[in-house]
């Protein structure tokens, strides 16, 4: 009996279909699944070990680090710095870029990842995800600076969810495809070929509880939202990526807006925002920060924060005109 189609088949098959792209993905998406399976089996039993809980450090954003933070982190650096096609990486969890070791030979690829997405969650076992996203670079020595490209210039991105089931979903720039992790054969198998996001949806994502700190075009568009004739949804998981997802496959929005406490917004440029916008785009959605597209932003810093407004078309479309209508 067949066992389906592989990832690995899949990208052989993609790079088949693209002539130019290289093989380099193959390689470099091979050891990026041998790391979400670790981190997938660490997460499902992290009520049995002694994992769970603050590692009692602190990352360069002041937040508590949790252990599967650290854990996922470690994992994935490890998992990635020896397959010879990066030179560097840069994590939500490490202050500073990550020179592939000199032991190791170097590729000309540089990865970002937030490594463990949606820590609030992870004590009480509700999804959290990984998100990565692949960069070309020039050769020679790699600074900060080849880190802070625009959205554009990605040329792949994508995301494990650690939910009911372990999924990956990617863009190379040729669409967006769903795989799930099945364990009895340790393979990610294509289980959403092509996936295309409603031109609108029903449901919006936003933290209530911020409302006391939004600004006047937010207030007025969730006040739209909620007299709508059309009912919508609210539906709030506090994992970007599980709250990504849903709206991803059934239409929707997200939105973590700038407010008057946090002007930029809470989410981080080049390793969430960036990332998740490449899916929507290739998948017919939209992502703004409320005046501009969050792939045009030209990123100042590696830790950057953005404003993410993202989802169905439709959807941010309207946000974006409430938003622009109301500028304090
Ligand atoms: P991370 O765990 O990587 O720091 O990300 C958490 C983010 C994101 O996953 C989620 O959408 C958002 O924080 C939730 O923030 P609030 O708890 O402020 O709503
Ligand atoms: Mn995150
Ligand atoms: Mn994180």
């Amino acid at each position: 009996m067949s066992i389906g189609m592989t990832l690995t088949k899949f990208l052989l098959e993609e790079q088949r279909r693209h002539p130019g792209s290289t093989g380099n993905f193959t390689a470099i998406f091979s050891d990026l699944v041998t790391a979400a399976k670790v981190i997938s089996r660490e997460v499902r039993r992290a009520g049995l070990i002694d994992i769970l809980g603050a590692s009692g450090n602190s990352n360069i954003h002041g937040e508590e680090v949790q252990k599967l933070d650290e854990l996922a982190n470690e994992t994935i650096i490890r998992a990635m710095e020896h397959g010879g096609h990066l030179s560097a990486m840069a994590s939500e969890e490490m202050d500073d870029i990550i020179h592939v070791d000199g032991k190791y030979p170097r590729g000309c690829y540089l990865l970002l990842f937030d490594p463990l997405d949606g820590s609030s969650n992870i004590d009480v076992n509700v999804s959290v995800g990984t998100i990565f996203s692949i960069l070309r670079c020039q050769d020679g020595k790699v600074t900060t600076a080849d880190f802070l490209k625009p959205g554009v210039e990605q040329v792949s991105a994508g995301y494990i969810l650690y939910g009911s089931s372990t999924m990956m979903v990617y863009t190379t720039g040729h669409g967006v495809h769903g795989f799930t992790l099945d364990p009895s054969v340790g393979e990610f198998l294509l289980s959403h070929p092509d996936i295309r996001i409603p031109e609108k949806g029903k449901i919006f994502s936003i933290n209530e509880g911020n409302s006391k700190h939004w600004l006047p075009g937010t207030g007025a568009y969730v006040e739209k939202l909620k007299s709508d004739g059309k009912d919508y949804t609210a539906r709030y998981v506090g994992s970007l990526v599980s709250d990504f997802h849903r709206n991803l496959l059934k239409g929707g929005i997200f939105l973590y807006p700038a407010d008057k406490k946090s002007r930029n917004g809470k989410l981080r440029l080049l390793y969430e925002a960036n990332p998740l916008s490449f899916i929507v785009e290739q998948a017919g959605g939209r992502s703004s920060n409320g005046v501009e597209r969050i792939m045009e932003i030209r990123p100042g810093e590696l830790h950057q924060r953005t404003p993410l407004i993202i989802g169905s078309k439709a959807d941010v479309e309207e946000a974006e005109s409430f938003w622009k209508a109301h500028i304090a």
